[in-house]
């Protein structure tokens, strides 16, 4: 089978996705499929499978791109963050009718906006943050009375995230989250252990959670540096209790049934005092073989070939 492999996108998490797409393309081919790379480039424009530009201009770029995917068997969309991982890369393929692996584009619109994911978790009994919405327009009403986080509504791999803990930090956390999105979220500080489970229609046991990882960090904080420095432990399976695992793997479902996910999420929580809050659900996590998700399954034995197998065929059963 072909498989449209697309990489890049026009945010911050472009090297991250690219970084996912090079490392799927190369364990493509062991498992059995041929990869055909696609690349979008920051200004939006598309490099076809030979790395050369595909049209002259961003509509011809989209109709050439449209006949590819249209020879493929399966797209891949490896996209992050906004215009890609938001549902719009799922749009296009459902426009094209080409399947694809992940979410639709409702579950993947709802999944990048931080604010809608709580309040959906919320309505199906996951706890999440205390927190509220902070727009340009209420800026100057925004008081300090307690730690908090802030982050872009809509933004990956911890891009605009800033801990707060004095008042004199709020205002320009604030205006440097806006600069990424006109949606900025304040929340709570929440104390917990970090750990993200990761659900998968596989096609051979049907829906299920992986093994949980837990992310060990010096500092606290799992931030942007951490997330690529490779100075991050990971643990897996994460050390919890039984009814810790059976709390988590209830959540995670929950929570995935409820924004319509499909074919794969990563959904990751922090184990507090009373139990798991959700932090944010990615609906596509990062992807290479070194990545959390692969590094959970391979603990339960499947190899990283093994399980974009999984992935593909979810997208196509
Ligand atoms: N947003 C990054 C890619 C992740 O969650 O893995
Ligand atoms: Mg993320």
């Amino acid at each position: 089978l072909r498989v449209a492999v697309i990489g890049g996108g026009q945010n911050s998490e472009h090297e991250v996705s690219l970084a996912s797409a090079a490392s799927v393309h190369a364990a493509l081919d062991p498992a059995g499929y041929e990869a055909v790379a696609l690349t979008i480039l920051r200004d939006g424009r598309w490099l076809g499978p030979d790395e050369q530009p595909l049209g002259s201009s961003t509509a011809d770029s989209l109709a050439a791109v449209l006949g590819v995917l249209s020879e493929c068997d399966v797209v891949l969309p490896l996209l992050h963050g906004p215009r890609g991982e938001d549902g719009t890369l799922a749009a296009l393929c459902e426009l094209a009718g080409v399947p694809y692996v992940g979410a639709p584009v409702r579950a993947g619109a709802l999944a990048m906006d931080k604010w809608m994911t709580k309040r959906v978790a919320e309505a199906v009994g996951v706890r999440t943050a205390p927190g509220g919405l902070v727009t340009r327009n209420d800026l100057s009403t925004v008081v300090f009375d307690r730690p908090v986080v802030v982050k872009p509504i809509a933004a990956g791999s911890s891009f605009g995230v800033r801990l707060v803990q004095h008042a004199a930090e709020l205002e320009p956390a604030l205006r440097a989250a806006l600069e990424l999105d006109e949606r900025v979220l304040v929340e709570h500080v929440v104390t917990g252990r970090e750990v993200d489970v990761t659900v998968i229609d596989d096609p051979e046991h049907g829906r299920r959670v992986g093994p949980p990882l837990e992310i060990l960090v010096d500092d606290g904080l799992f931030d942007t540096t951490t997330k690529y420095d490779g100075s991050a432990a990971f643990e897996i399976p994460a050390r919890l209790t039984e009814a810790e695992v059976e709390e988590l793997t209830d959540s995670a479902l929950r929570v995935y049934d409820a924004l319509g996910c499909r074919g794969l999420a990563r959904i990751d929580f922090f184990l507090t005092s009373d139990g798991f809050v959700l932090n944010e659900v990615n609906t596509m996590p990062g992807m290479t073989a070194e990545s959390q998700v692969p590094k959970m399954f391979a603990a339960e034995g499947l190899t990283y070939p093994e399980l974009l197998d999984r992935l593909i065929r979810s997208a196509l059963v």
